[in-house]
């Protein structure tokens, strides 16, 4: 039997489920139809929304993998699966933000759209009870989710993935708003950047009409979910255009 058929659902998140596969540091990971806003309370689907974004995903990890930063990608496997290595995940949700928008925005009112000279780096801790709060560099290591030298590590990871990010999506004629990344540790225990990038996690702009081409439109409900494959369409056609 083909190892990779040899599976067990491991946990079911919102947009992904991930599979382990036996006697392996390996893990399949697939995505879902499901659109999700407001914490997953509302929580809708689109047509192939899965294969869009594993494409997507495929295409940044890929990508990155090629510039040098340790991913857990290793590929892609059908339309809607790819092999990863193995994690067991920071809790913690890191936001890079290259210019105002969203709960930035509604927090210190500031107007969307404006520069952030230097990027600004936030945490949230992941905790469905807490709802997700904003915390900081001393109460990461406080409660003992991260120590002082691995977060110095994960923010040069942010650096250089910003760096390289900012660029690629410039290339394609778009501004890479702000992002959430998520790192994991693999079985020797290093740091490496995992979940995913996609038009669910980014807030990416074009660069002439600064038309929003992510999930933002969704959550604001300017679009129907039925109505977002356009956007996540227009995002592969750029990806794939040289
Ligand atoms: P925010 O402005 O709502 O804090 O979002 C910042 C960035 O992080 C934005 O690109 C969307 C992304 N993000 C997620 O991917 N998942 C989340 O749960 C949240 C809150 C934000």
């Amino acid at each position: 039997m083909n190892n990779l058929n040899q599976r067990k659902l491991l946990s079911e998140g919102k947009t992904k489920k991930i599979y382990e596969m036996k006697n392996s540091y390996k893990v399949i990971l697939h995505y879902k139809d499901n659109i999700t806003a407001l914490n997953g309370m509302i929580n809708e689907s689109f047509q192939d929304k899965g294969i869009l974004n594993n494409e997507i995903n495929t295409f940044i990890f890929d990508f990155l993998n090629k510039s040098g930063i340790k991913t857990h990608f290793i590929r892609k496997i059908n339309n809607r699966e790819q092999l990863c290595h193995r994690m067991n995940m920071i809790p913690l949700e890191f936001v890079i933000r290259n210019f105002v928008s969203g709960s930035l925005s509604k927090r210190l009112k500031i107007k969307e759209g404006e520069k952030i000279p230097n990027s600004i780096y936030e945490i949230f801790y992941k905790n469905d009870e807490l709802n997700d709060p904003l915390i900081n560099d001393h109460h990461a290591i406080f409660l003992k989710i991260i120590s002082y030298e691995e977060l110095n590590f994960v923010y040069d990871m942010m650096k250089k993935i910003n760096k390289i990010l900012k660029k690629f999506f410039n290339s394609k004629n778009i501004i890479l708003i702000d992002f959430k990344i998520e790192f994991g540790k693999n079985y020797k225990n290093e740091i490496v950047l995992s979940d995913e990038i996609s038009p669910d996690t980014c807030r990416l702009w074009d660069k002439q009409t600064m038309k929003k081409l992510d999930k933002d439109v969704f959550r604001k409900g300017i679009q129907k979910s039925k109505d977002m494959f356009d956007i996540y369409m227009e995002i592969l056609r750029r990806l794939h255009t040289i």
